[in-house]
């Protein structure tokens, strides 16, 4: 139709419910397209009749489509309406992107349309490699439970607060949700030695090693491997040792001012962080704790030090981010003397 008409045309589609959003208007020379979804014959008579402009229905050759905000927008352009009311409310709202790489949690109900979310993940996020369907994180080493749905390799970098984290989602896991409590350690430190127990590729190690010496003990060969190029690739090789080894034996005696122990689970390691202390100092202990026992561990690192002959003074209990649903991971701020 001639660009002239195009206003009155577009407001027309609009009353008449037969604009298609998923398509942009294009303007070609002196016409205009304006996409209209498939419409029955009465709806193209009352168009026709209340038009009072000159206007042709075509089977548009070139459509550009409009980019979807988010997946569920973005798959209702590709599945037909029937198909999409079925599993609207299983298809994931969020996901996460790291560095270029993406990590999707769906229900095992979506097997059958996998393929077809991940492409469309990389559809709408064209910086990003592959996408992960996210099933969780398994045992003591928390190794990610994940599987490749589309695109290829699991390796990304990661830039937060000044830090660079390499690692592979697919060996090694990345939880987003602790970026607070990253930043906290790298700024609550000094100039002094830190223990970190369970460092990972280096979560809570490499913000740290910009100012302390950090043992950084890992019981994961593919996260001590990741551990190694990311305390390189932050240039800290003069602050961090890095120890191999299951932490429960190999953690040293009386050299840190400060031991962080950023796991869920390791209120068993409490004696061999307290003796990690130069006598007294600082403990950062992470626990995921049922909201009905929110006092569990507090309880715990109380009566650790008391069986290590030490006092605990709890400085604070702060939230790091919601577990599973009624959990909370919470990590406990304790001063050993
Ligand atoms: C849950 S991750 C750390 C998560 C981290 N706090 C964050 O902010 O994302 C815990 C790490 O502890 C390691 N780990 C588990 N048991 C260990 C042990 N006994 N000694 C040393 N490292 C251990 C795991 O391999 C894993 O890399």
């Amino acid at each position: 139709m001639n660009k002239k008409d195009a206003g009155k045309a577009v407001e027309l589609a609009e009353i008449l419910n037969l604009r298609d959003k998923k398509r942009l208007i294009v303007s070609r020379g002196d016409q205009v397209e304006i996409p209209v979804v498939e419409c029955d014959l009465v709806s193209l008579k009352s168009l026709k009749e209340m038009a009072e402009f000159e206007f042709e229905i075509v089977e548009q050759q070139k459509p550009v489509y409009a980019r979807a905000r988010n997946l569920k927008d973005a798959l209702k352009q590709k599945l037909p309406e029937s198909e999409m009311k079925k599993l609207e409310k299983l298809i994931p709202s969020a996901y996460k992107v790291i560095g270029n790489v993406i990590l999707v949690k769906m229900p095992e109900e979506l097997r059958d349309y996998a393929r077809l979310i991940g492409e469309t993940l990389l559809e709408i996020n064209p910086h990003c490699k592959s996408v992960w369907w996210d099933r969780g994180k398994r045992g003591m080493l928390r190794k990610p439970d994940v599987e490749l749905i589309a695109g290829s390799g699991g390796e990304t970098v990661h830039r937060e607060w000044g830090c660079l984290y390499r690692f592979d989602v697919s060996k090694v896991m990345f939880s987003p949700g602790n970026q607070a409590e990253r930043m906290r350690m790298g700024t609550i430190v000094g100039n002094e030695v830190v223990v970190d127990m369970f460092a990972g590729i280096g979560y809570f190690t490499i913000p740290m090693a910009k100012k302390a010496k950090v043992y950084a003990i890992e019981i994961n060969p593919d996260s001590y491997h990741y551990l190694i190029e990311n305390i390189k690739l932050n240039e800290v090789e003069d602050r961090v040792i890095p120890v191999l080894g299951d932490s429960m034996f190999v953690t040293p005696e009386r050299v840190a001012d400060r031991v962080v122990m950023g796991h869920i689970n390791c209120h068993e390691f409490l004696p061999v962080a307290i003796r990690a202390l130069k006598g007294k100092g600082w403990i950062h202990y992470h626990e995921s704790v049922p909201e009905a026992v929110l006092e569990r561990p507090v309880r715990r690192v109380i009566s650790a030090a008391r069986a290590e002959g030490k006092n605990a003074r709890i400085e604070c209990v702060k939230k790091v981010k919601n577990y599973s649903p009624g959990v909370i991971h919470v990590v406990v701020d304790a001063y050993i003397y």
